[in-house]
């Protein structure tokens, strides 16, 4: 089999376990035994070639690679290659559950609670780095900084894929302006399946 072959069975795989952990109820508890799985997968380093997904130049400093999703745009699950200066703003996931693992380089995920009033409260962060994911329900917000020199290679799963997500807010901390908008017609999404 080719790596793309072995790669692909082994999401298969992922998401296989992930829907049946996840049947009973999408939770905290749920959700950290799916992180668990895409912490397993990315830790097979060898089905993540840099020939599959190159590091990014400057004139594109990110690219989103779509690997999966089921026949419903459901468990979407994306391959981020970018540059050490990757960074976004805070925002949701316009109601998908969302987590996000490392195979290579280091991400700082500060995590958000939103307010009545439509601000945001920073609640805590995590690094994502090999060995360590972040996961977030429905209504969980984040922001991201790379960090270090090394460039990313993060794994993104999601309840939904991109195209298929409900309305983003994305939150400017300065302005106290919250942004909505829809994430779809990216030219640095690419359908790599
Ligand atoms: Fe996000």
């Amino acid at each position: 089999m080719s790596t793309k072959q072995h790669r692909h069975a082994a999401v298969e795989a992922m998401v296989t376990k992930v829907k049946t952990q996840l049947s009973e109820g999408v939770n905290v508890h749920s959700l950290n035994l799916a992180k668990i799985e895409l912490l397993k997968l990315c830790s097979q380093r060898h089905l993540f070639p840099r020939s599959d997904f190159p590091v990014p130049d400057e004139k594109q400093i990110e690219w989103f690679y779509l690997i999966y999703e089921d026949k419903n745009s459901e468990y979407a699950l994306y391959i981020n290659s970018a540059l050490p200066c990757q960074t976004y703003r805070p925002h949701n996931h316009g109601g998908s559950w969302a987590i996000i693992g490392a195979v290579e380089g280091e991400e700082k995920h500060s995590l958000y609670r939103s307010g009545d009033d439509g601000s945001v409260e920073f609640i805590n962060e995590i690094m994502v780095k090999p060995g360590t994911a972040v996961s977030m329900l429905g209504d969980g917000i984040h922001s991201i900084s790379a960090q270090g020199n090394a460039p990313l290679l993060h794994l993104h799963f999601y309840q939904k894929s991109f195209p298929k997500q409900g309305k983003r807010i994305e939150y400017n901390l300065d302005t106290g302006i919250a942004e909505h908008f829809f994430l779809k017609d990216l030219d640095y999404i690419v359908d790599y399946r």
